[in-house]
């Protein structure tokens, strides 16, 4: 075989031919479903005249084929294992076919597949091209009338996008249902779902007053746990009418759960499905974080009517059009319903330190990215999150008013239609008058800018001059890097008030908090008036993505921690001085020196304690050290075990100085009030949650008797997660093993939970995991061809054990390795996303990098998907 071939983003061909109208019929059967499509194409009037017919289609067994009602001769087509060819075709013409697939044998979860027996699909980004022949690119929409065949016993529910408008009995116990979608949509966005479901229904009426109905579709058991979803549909579909003025369109919306699936869910117009686990919850099944994905996600597949729907990309280069903007407004979204400063806390820490190893790895890439081999691969955070980033600075750039005026002006130029990102970016432009040009670049530069920051106070005269310097790092294939334009919000805190200082530059006076502009690669900023002498407080709220560095001494931290009156930057003030500690102490480890904790950690972390603070929440993100993987983000070579050394070793520190705060701290927000998912009760247990993690580190009898007590008190899922969690980091297995068994034999029925039992036991820091992973993979709970379940035991061990995926004789590597060999044949794109932590072995020692390496050396020998090959190859080069 040979490989697979790049797709550049310059060789966009609008298409020759378009589909107004497509027809399908679909007559349901696990091994082979019969699929008749009618489509009513018509050439582009650009097209040149002769123009052959191209149309995607993959794992399709022809039946028949037809141009006008007239069958077509062998030799007047051609088919391949991608696509099928008509030499000849009138200008407009009615084009039907009729295909075979095989739902039970598609693994891949791409397409027309099963899940738990249901019939379900997965479209975006390339799988409606293996249920039909079509022209499979977004650029072409259609309107669609979907009929769906299937028995009335096995498949009592028959959905698909739209409208039902007819159905009926059939012959043989089967009977079907007609659905028309009135919406012109690419095929990325078909849906359809059949099965034995259960449905809650509500209502919405929209802001003009339309009444929309609004379905969760459930398998049976599962009819409880559907409150939190429908509650966040109906309060995200309220947001993007105030937030965006725009409503809904159809006159019902739907929403499934699937246990296989493989990412959290799909936007289809009128039909969203979910991967379960972002859709169901239950105070005894679900965490606090559960609950807040779900609202987000169902927000976020909302929010795609407009963003993504209405308005779609040209091509999938535009992918974070969609994406980015769509992540962004979600973002708001959950921080207008939640605690603003900890959505923002939350979403950076994610951000600096998964979207930043991406960034600096062999798989970087642009948001707008110029080629890729399997567009499957490039649902990454680098185009959802960075994209999300990127919206943010321009809605801080252009101001709300004129952004708000830009994404109006983009829905409704653009409505029914397929675009670029220069097109969004151009409504912003135009609406609020700002030149945008140089911030282009943010889209086709990859890697993460850095910003070298220095300051110095002029007591004579009262001036702050403030450089800074900007570079991005070279990524793979860029090497020169232009200036961007980054908005650096700031502040000056004065050492003597504690306040922040008015701002003075060019002779004009700003607030006390500002944004100023990098342009240049350096560039000098001088603030006058400055009465005294400050610590500055910059990029605030993580105002663009990039990396800051200034030469803050820990006094200055410490003050910043207590003073700023930026949250964010008060977090992150605790998080930089825990970082020096820590800098510290990896290095005494490494060199074999005695630890010595920092007496001003312990001050700071006392001072928290002990301070009103208004905000709880945020308290909570204050009291929480960096993670391993963030810390390691920040040592140019990863030291895994001098890392997990160094963090424990704070954490008792801090628990032995503190602990009868943290003990306070847990009583004062223990309770045993009725769950709600709510922001108060969220940010209590968050620091109840916090203080027995500490008390924990240090492993007493008092601390033991707390988290088994919580664990019994069978409360809340967050509550018995962390205490299981805990019980089973300890170093105590006569009290994790019953714990993990009582859990574990609770909750066998219940897939999501069992998800939650294999996540915690494979982040045990002990070196005896690997065999429990192993153990685990042969649990009757566990499926390879599950991705929630692949996930959890396996994503969970490599991502986030970070010890014991690294062991030195490389058999957590080898494991790893295996179970991609496997998967590459199942599911490709679960495959090639599980690859990750390999990937990133220039970042380790000799020893590791080779160990690495050989692993995937190994998997290259195979025969391999584009998916896993497109990694490999990136990951080898
Ligand atoms: N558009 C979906 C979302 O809301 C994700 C679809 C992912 N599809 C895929 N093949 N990876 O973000
Ligand atoms: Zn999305």
């Amino acid at each position: 075989m040979s490989d697979p071939k790049p797709t550049y983003l310059s060789d966009y061909r609008p298409p020759a031919y378009r589909v107004t109208h497509t027809e399908l019929t679909f007559d349901l059967d696990a091994k082979a479903t019969r699929v008749k499509a009618r489509l009513h194409m018509e050439r582009h009037p650009q097209a040149k005249n002769g123009a052959a017919l191209e149309l995607d289609g993959e794992r399709l067994t022809l039946i028949s084929i037809a141009i006008d009602g007239q069958p077509l001769g062998e030799d007047e087509y051609s088919v391949d294992a991608e696509r099928l060819i008509i030499e000849s075709v009138p200008q407009t013409f009615l084009l039907d076919t009729e295909v075979e697939i095989s739902p039970a044998s598609n693994t891949a979860l791409s397409g027309l597949y099963q899940s738990s027996g249901m019939f379900c699909t997965q479209c975006e980004a390339e799988g409606f091209r293996r249920i039909t022949f079509y022209p499979d690119r977004p650029d072409v929409m259609a309107t669609f009338s979907t009929t769906v065949i299937g028995s009335a016993t096995t498949e009592p529910v028959l959905l698909a996008n739209g409208n039902p408008v007819e159905r009926g009995s059939l012959p043989e116990g089967r009977h079907f249902v007609t659905w028309d979608d009135p919406h012109p949509k690419p095929s990325y966005l078909f849906a359809l779902v059949a099965g034995d479901l259960e449905k809650v229904e509500d209502r919405f009426t929209t802001a003009s007053g339309r009444e929309v109905t609004l379905q969760i579709w459930v398998e049976e058991e599962n009819l409880g746990k559907t409150d939190h979803a429908m509650a966040s549909l109906k309060r995200a579909m309220r947001w993007d009418e105030h937030a965006y003025g725009r409503e809904y369109d159809l006159d019902l919306f739907m929403i499934v759960a699937v246990n296989d699936f493989n990412m959290g869910a799909m936007e289809n117009k009128g039909l969203n499905i979910f991967n379960s686990a972002a859709v169901l919850t239950h105070p005894h099944t679900a965490t606090d974080v559960a609950f807040q994905r779900v609202e987000s996600i169902v927000a976020h597949e909302y929010f795609h009517n407009w963003s993504g729907n209405r308005v779609t990309c040209r091509d999938w280069f535009q992918l974070s059009l969609k994406e980015g903007f769509t992540v962004f407004r979600d973002q708001c979204f959950s921080a207008d319903t939640n605690s603003a400063p900890v959505k923002r806390i939350e979403d950076v820490s994610f951000f600096r330190t998964a979207q930043f190893a991406e960034d600096a790895g062999p798989t970087a890439h642009p948001i707008r990215p110029d080629h890729y081999i399997e567009i499957g691969n490039f649902y990454t955070l680098t185009i959802y999150e960075k994209g999300a980033e990127v919206v943010r600075m321009l809605s801080n750039l252009v101001g709300p008013e004129a952004f708000r005026r830009g994404s109006d002006l983009y829905f409704e130029r653009f409505d029914g239609q397929a675009v670029t990102i220069e097109d969004f970016v151009a409504c912003m432009q135009e609406a609020s008058g700002i030149d945008l040009s140089q911030f282009m670049l943010w889209y086709s530069q990859a890697g993460t800018p850095e910003i070298d920051a220095h300051g110095e106070y002029d007591y004579a005269n009262g001036d702050y001059r403030l450089i800074l310097r900007q570079r991005t790092p070279a990524t793979p294939g860029q090497y020169d890097k232009q200036a961007l334009h980054i908005p650096v919000r700031l502040g000056l805190v004065g050492t003597k008030s504690g306040r922040d200082l008015p701002l003075t530059l060019d002779g004009e006076s700003l607030g006390s908090d500002t944004v100023i502009h990098l342009r240049e690669e350096e560039q000098e900023f001088v603030f006058t008036d400055v009465s005294e002498a400050p610590v500055p407080s910059l990029l605030r709220g993580f105002s663009a993505p990039v990396k800051l560095r200034f030469p803050y001494g820990r006094e200055d931290l410490a003050f910043l921690l207590a003073n700023d009156s930026d949250g964010f930057n008060r977090w992150d003030a605790g998080q930089r001085l825990a970082m020096l500690a820590l800098d510290d102490l990896i290095a005494a480890h490494r060199n074999g020196v005695e630890k010595v904790m920092d007496t001003r950690v312990v001050e700071a972390f006392r001072h928290l304690l002990n301070a009103e603070i208004d905000d709880r929440a945020v308290l909570a993100e204050m009291l929480t050290l960096p993670s391993e993987a963030y810390i390691a983000e920040q040592q140019p070579l990863v030291d895994v075990d001098a890392i997990h050394a160094a963090r424990n070793f704070v954490k008792q520190r801090l628990a032995t100085a503190l602990r009868d705060d943290f003990l306070r701290l847990y009583k004062a927000n223990d309770s045993d009030a009725p769950y709600a998912p709510d922001p108060d009760q969220i940010a209590a247990r968050g620091l109840k949650n916090v203080a027995l993690s500490y008390l924990m580190a240090i492993e007493d009898e008092d601390a033991i008797e707390l988290a088994r007590k919580q664990f019994a008190a069978d409360h809340n899922m967050t509550d018995v997660r962390h205490a299981l969690t805990l019980l089973t980091h300890s170093s105590r297995d006569d009290i994790a093993e019953p714990a993990l068994k009582a859990f574990g034999e609770k909750w066998a029925h219940d897939p999501l939970v069992m998800d939650q039992w294999f996540a915690i036991q494979v982040t045990r820091p002990q070196p005896d995991v690997l065999d429990r992973v192993a153990f685990l993979m042969k649990h009757p709970a566990f499926s390879l061809k599950n991705p929630n379940k692949v996930r959890a035991l396996i994503g969970t061990f490599a991502g986030q054990n970070r010890v014991n995926f690294h062991r030195l004789d490389g058999a957590g590597y080898r494991l790893l390795a295996d179970v991609v060999i496997e998967l590459n044949r199942l599911n490709p794109e679960i495959a090639a996303r599980l690859i990750t932590p390999l990937t990133r072995w220039a970042r380790f020692d000799e020893t590791r990098q080779d160990l690495m390496k050989a692993e995937l050396e190994r998997i290259r020998a195979e025969e391999l998907s584009p998916n896993v090959f497109e990694v490999v190859e990136k990951a080898l080069a």
